[in-house]
């Protein structure tokens, strides 16, 4: 194998057979495509390739910057694009939640760019997050920037439509599987492979997953904020799942003790997933049909970037002891439990008991508007804090407040489980408060 150029050896990874001694099913054939064998590292080496080399002979002409709203895999692969062809990249974000990618980036010499945001994430309609007004300048500047825009860009999709959908098809001799099973971030790479396994197979069974709406998988997008997408079509999946932290990790353990593969989250997330689907399905074959049947995954990545997620979660993995309590062990009963508090109701309350308003969000969320007096501790430091027991007096009551109210009250549960006796979330968090006519002030 020679080559000249290293995006020459973007794609053609492997599919491999997972044992079956490893998955229990019965009647079906599991087998994961290995997109961390790609050059730079994960899925979106395509995608980020198909979506920028149209505009480099142009770029290179004008020394016009990379650009790309990206906190992760797409980045990586872009600031190593616009590197081999003299170009600068900026990622553009309002949250870096993955520290080991973030300084990666940098020692690629990546610029990162950290807006503010109104929103977690891009919010089209929203015209005055700042994320969405950057989206609308870099449209706007005339050349200055190679803006490859992956929320939008059908070439995004194009790439797995073009490559690893064929691929899929081509290594299994020919024939699509019965069921497909990825991540959704852009939804790029799941809506692509489907387009292509489907025009082979109209049957095939295509199953997204997203992140557990009060949980961080990273690279992949919860159930609210993969609507927001451009390229996420609904019709593209047979049904969409949550997956939670714990089943990511627990599915990448798998995979690394068991298979060999030495897989990031969102892998493990997609074994999880898959697994869990496909043994629903065999459940509900009322007989042994005698049929063999097929499915695939995608392994996005590879585990390396990943140690500190996994360390917070899991401490257990690397030797510590876990100290205290995490909002991963809080059950659904007890977040129904919770005391959550309406716009109206917290208003009155604030007013009339002054409690202390704890405000989860990210530090640019909160700097560009919060509640007048609230404080700031984002989650993960604060899930941090709670690990070393309840970090308010008893006797003052609290209000938590997040984006839209999952994530307070699951952080209330767990305040009230270590005996704090008024501890409140607000419902539909920040994002109620200000449809509500609540005051926000910024700094
Ligand atoms: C680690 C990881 N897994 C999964 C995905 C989801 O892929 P897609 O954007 O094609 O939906 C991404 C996307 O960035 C990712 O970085």
């Amino acid at each position: 194998m020679r080559y000249d150029n290293v995006t020459e050896i973007i794609g053609d990874t492997p599919l491999l057979r997972i044992d079956p001694a490893v998955h229990g099913l019965r009647s079906i054939d599991l087998y994961a495509k290995l997109e961390l064998f790609n050059p730079f590292g994960s899925v979106k080496d395509r995608a980020a390739w198909n979506m920028v080399s149209p505009g480099l002979p142009d770029a290179v002409e004008r020394g016009s910057q990379v650009v790309e709203l990206s906190s992760g895999n797409t980045a990586k692969a872009l600031a190593l694009i616009a590197g081999m062809h003299g170009l600068g990249f900026k990622s553009v974000t309002n949250r870096m939640k993955v520290p080991e990618i973030k300084d990666l980036l940098l020692l690629l010499g990546a610029e990162i760019e950290e807006l503010p945001g109104r929103t977690e994430c891009l919010d089209p309609a929203d015209t005055e997050d700042p994320l969405t007004r950057f989206h609308q300048a870099l449209a706007e500047s005339g050349g200055a920037y190679l803006h490859t825009d992956q929320y939008f860009n059908a070439r995004n999709a194009d790439a797995h439509a073009a490559g690893t959908g064929p691929e899929i098809v081509r290594d299994l001799g020919g024939r699509a599987p019965d069921f497909f099973v990825a991540c959704v971030g852009t939804a790029g790479s799941s809506s692509g492979v489907a387009r292509v396994l489907r025009a082979h197979n109209p049957e095939v069974e295509v199953v997204g997953l997203v992140a557990h709406k009060s949980d961080f998988v990273p690279g992949i997008r919860n159930i609210d904020e993969v609507k927001e997408v451009g390229l996420f079509d609904p019709a593209v999946y047979r049904q969409i799942d949550p997956v939670t932290s714990d089943d990511a990790i627990d599915g990448m353990l798998t995979l690394v003790r068991r298979c060999g593969v030495l897989s990031g989250p969102t892998g493990g997330a997609a074994y999880f997933g898959a697994v869990r689907h496909l043994r629903r399905y065999e459940d509900g074959l009322r007989a042994d049909d005698g049929e063999r049947r097929s499915a695939v995954f995608i392994v996005c990545d590879r585990i390396e970037s990943y140690l500190g997620y996994v360390r917070k979660r899991r401490p257990a993995l690397f030797g510590a002891e876990s100290r205290g309590e995490s909002v991963a062990s809080v059950s659904q009963e007890e977040v129904a439990k919770a005391f959550s508090m309406d716009v109206a109701g917290a208003r009155r309350w604030i007013a009339e008991e002054a409690p202390l308003v704890v405000d989860l969000r990210s530090p640019f969320a909160y700097a560009a508007l919060h509640i007048d007096g609230s404080l700031n501790i984002v989650d993960e430091l604060f899930e941090e804090l709670v690990r070393g027991g309840l970090p308010f007096s008893r006797s003052r009551p609290v209000l938590l407040a997040c984006p839209v109210g999952e994530r307070s009250a699951r952080y209330a549960a767990l305040l009230t489980r270590l005996g704090h006796p008024d501890v409140r979330s607000l419902a539909g968090g920040i994002v109620a408060w200000r449809d509500g006519g609540g005051e926000l002030v910024g700094e």
